[in-house]
């Protein structure tokens, strides 16, 4: 037995050995071919200029400078203690109580009827599966894009607004608690995490929509005649 696996292990042994010295030379030149060809890149176009490009030349700075430095003493509808963010208490006279704040905070009232606060958001905990997390970072890695280019803000929400309305409810406590706490937003804007923009050049035709508080995209027959609240 010892004497048969002497035998049959010493050609293998030979054959592996010619096979890690070949592909050791097949390494070593691959690196070469790689590393002359990087030193040229580099010599030609060096990391500075890369960079220098696409965060100075190519970028415009800041569309709206909004002064968040400042903050008037005079009360506002914050500093009233029955303010609530949550659903169970509604708001009275927001449009008022959004005007006087806009007035003493005139930098965010420049361009309101443009401004856009666009919110998502997933549940707390992970996906069942992995594939389903990096979905969620992949869709929001393009709603981050849209905004950034279009210059609208952006909040993605993990949490539970309010206990009663987890899962797909858990929305409508975050829409509210940010209306509230963003006066400066003319629309809140919500899109599941699960919709992606495909047309990034796109922008919501906000003039056709100047007299409503409320627009939600659907199907009308589905909603009007069928009368189904899934269709929406
Ligand atoms: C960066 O800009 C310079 C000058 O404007 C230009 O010559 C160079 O080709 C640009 N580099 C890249 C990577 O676009
Ligand atoms: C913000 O507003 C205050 C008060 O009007 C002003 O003194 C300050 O210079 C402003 N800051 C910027 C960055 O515009």
């Amino acid at each position: 037995m010892t004497r048969i696996k002497v035998h049959t292990k010493a050609p293998t042994f030979f054959r592996d050995c010619r096979s890690f010295i070949l592909a050791v030379l097949v390494a070593i030149l691959l690196f070469y071919a790689l590393w002359s060809f990087t030193e040229t890149a580099w010599t030609n176009l060096s990391v500075s200029t890369i960079f220098s490009n696409t965060t100075t030349d190519h970028c415009t700075s800041q569309p709206q400078s909004l002064n968040r430095t400042h903050d008037p003493p005079e009360p506002t509808f914050y500093d009233d203690p029955e303010l609530c963010y949550t659903l169970d208490k509604p708001i009275d006279n927001w449009d008022d109580k959004r005007k006087s704040w806009l007035k003493l905070h005139p930098s965010f009232a420049d361009n309101i009827q443009d401004r856009i606060l666009l919110l998502t958001g997933s549940q707390p905990s992970p996906c069942k599966s992995p594939i389903g997390d990096h979905l969620l970072l992949r869709g929001f890695k393009n709603k981050a894009d849209y905004c950034r280019i279009h210059g609208y803000d952006i909040f993605y929400s993990n949490a539970c607004f309010d206990p009663k309305l987890c899962n797909v409810w858990a929305k409508v406590a975050v829409i509210r608690a940010s209306m509230v706490a963003h006066p400066e937003a003319e629309w809140i804007w919500w899109m599941d995490s699960d919709a992606i923009i495909t047309d990034m050049d796109f922008k919501i035709p906000l003039q056709r929509y100047k007299e409503h508080n409320l627009v939600v995209p659907g199907w009308p027959n589905l909603v009007y005649e069928k009368k189904s609240w899934v269709a929406v």
